[in-house]
């Protein structure tokens, strides 16, 4: 059966390939793994709770409607905890919807949302509709988010594919085309152009790389092969994190310790900015994953 629903996640199962495989569990309609030919392509910490009482550490997490901890008082987010709402919130599976490529989907609406936190965005006076489609395909692996605004009232948000990367060693890998982007360092707090023609890692890593043509692809390089595309649509901002030793030592859910050594955090969105919508309108945004190809070098476009 290429999807099966059971009462806490759904799977997918590549029609021509059973070793090609995505596990969903409804609670953040987070993506917990994914099987590409048997490879599991993302991580997932060892404490991970999957029970609901905390979002998912590992695979992809969903950020909406901030980003971070909302620093300014005058936004409506700014009660809101990390991350926004959209990680912690069972979402509605709402069925498959193509077969070839295989295609479910997910929603969510203020119906779905713990009152109380719910009530900390505006006194809970937004109304909106968020559709998650995901689609397996041969060696790709594509969210596409659909955000409406359902409501009277215009409202900004973030958005976020917070995708965590199974790697066998972080230190054999690189990243590339962030050559020249504008980059937010959180870490250090500040603003700069990165000039590395490959980003590597070999401590603490958290920057936000911030309006990437959306036609430039990041790659994550393995000892010189490509293991991973990250393709956007309508994504312009990227985030880059590894926890490393004493940042994933504070994380209760964080397991093996040394878990930050097979895994690097690639979360392409639109975060730089809050984007606003106005009342009846849509917007969405899209993450491609896919395995394998050469190397390519997009610099000037
Ligand atoms: C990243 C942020 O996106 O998420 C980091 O850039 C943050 O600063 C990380 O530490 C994990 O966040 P959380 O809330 O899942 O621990």
């Amino acid at each position: 059966m290429p999807v099966e629903e059971t009462e806490t996640e759904v799977i997918l199962t590549h029609p021509k390939d059973a070793s090609t495989k995505v596990s969903i569990l409804k609670y953040g309609a987070t993506i917990t793994s994914w099987k590409n030919q048997g490879d599991e392509k993302l991580w997932l910490s060892k404490a991970a709770k999957l029970d609901g009482s905390k979002p998912v550490r590992g695979g992809v997490p969903l950020v909406f409607p901030c980003f971070g901890k909302c620093k300014d008082e005058s936004n409506p987010a700014y009660k809101l905890p990390q991350h926004g709402f959209a990680r912690n919130s069972t979402w509605e599976f709402l069925g498959q919807t193509t077969e070839d490529p295989l295609t479910v989907q997910f929603g969510l609406g203020p119906e779905q949302v713990d009152e109380e936190l719910y009530k900390l965005w505006n006194d809970g006076l937004y109304d909106f509709t968020l559709i998650l489609s995901i689609t397996l395909g041969d060696n790709y692996l594509k969210t596409n988010i659909e955000v409406e605004n359902t409501g009277d009232k215009d409202f900004k948000f973030n958005w976020l594919f917070h995708t965590y990367f199974n790697v066998p060693d972080i230190t054999d890998i690189i990243v590339n085309n962030l050559t020249d982007a504008k980059c937010y360092d959180q870490l250090i707090g500040e603003t700069y152009e990165e000039k590395a023609p490959m980003i590597s890692f070999t401590e603490e890593f958290d920057r936000i790389y911030q309006g990437i043509d959306t036609q430039k692809t990041f790659q994550m390089i393995e000892l010189g092969k490509v293991v991973m595309n990250v393709q956007r649509e309508n994504l312009p901002d990227t985030v880059v994190w590894n926890p490393w030793i004493k940042k994933s030592e504070g994380m209760a859910d964080f397991e093996p310790k040394k878990g930050y050594m097979n895994m690097l955090c690639i979360e392409p969105g639109h975060v730089a900015e809050f984007k606003n919508l106005k009342s009846g309108e849509k917007w969405s945004g899209a993450q491609i994953l896919s395995t394998g190809g050469e190397i390519k070098v997009q610099t000037n476009i």
